[in-house]
């Protein structure tokens, strides 16, 4: 499994975080994840370890999954993280989050997390990129739905992911 923080930090690096529930990591995470690493030094890929919610997969379990989904991305890392984005970045020396919008509806909600973050700490700059259309309608939930309901989800997450899919829910 890759190591974190896999290259070496350089003075002048411009590191980003791309934060999420990643529960699973989907096609449309891993394009924004593609995209975002060519536009920075490095890119972490950051994990909420949130425990007031139920996630199907554990921390570590989403942290392989995306570090194995990235493995030919040199400047991409895998972290996670338990309290506030803000205090995540100051320790990983970051200045960028990368957030994927999907729709409109997206909108309000990114506005709101990148004012507070801004707020909290106004070094810190939120970018967003558009997510590639042919994803726009896709989420975790929704692939977690399907695969519950044993439909078929290929093309919609990494096949590592489907495999990790089929695993849970296998009764
Ligand atoms: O994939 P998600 O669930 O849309 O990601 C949301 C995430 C993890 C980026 C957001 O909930 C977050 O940053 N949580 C950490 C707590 C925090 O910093 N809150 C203040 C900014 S809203």
């Amino acid at each position: 499994m890759k190591a974190p923080n896999a290259t070496p930090r350089l003075p002048g690096h411009r590191v980003a975080v791309y934060p999420g529930s990643f529960d699973p990591v989907t096609c449309g995470h891993l394009d924004i994840i593609r995209r975002a690493a060519k536009q920075f030094d490095h890119l972490i890929v950051a994990v909420l370890n949130n425990t007031s919610k139920k996630p199907l997969f554990t921390v570590d379990e989403r942290k392989a999954l995306l570090a194995e989904v990235t493995s030919d991305l040199p400047n991409v890392s895998v972290d996670s993280f338990r309290d506030l984005l803000v205090h995540f970045m100051r320790a990983s020396e970051a200045h960028v989050i990368v957030r994927g919008i999907r729709s409109v509806t997206d909108f309000e909600y990114e506005i709101q997390m990148a004012s507070t973050n801004h707020q909290l700490d106004e070094e810190i700059e939120t970018i967003f990129m558009m997510t590639n259309p042919k994803y726009s309608y896709l989420s975790s939930s929704i692939v977690k739905e399907i695969a519950m309901f044993k439909g078929n989800v290929q093309d919609l997450v990494p096949d590592e992911v489907r495999a990790a899919l089929i695993a849970k829910f296998a009764d």
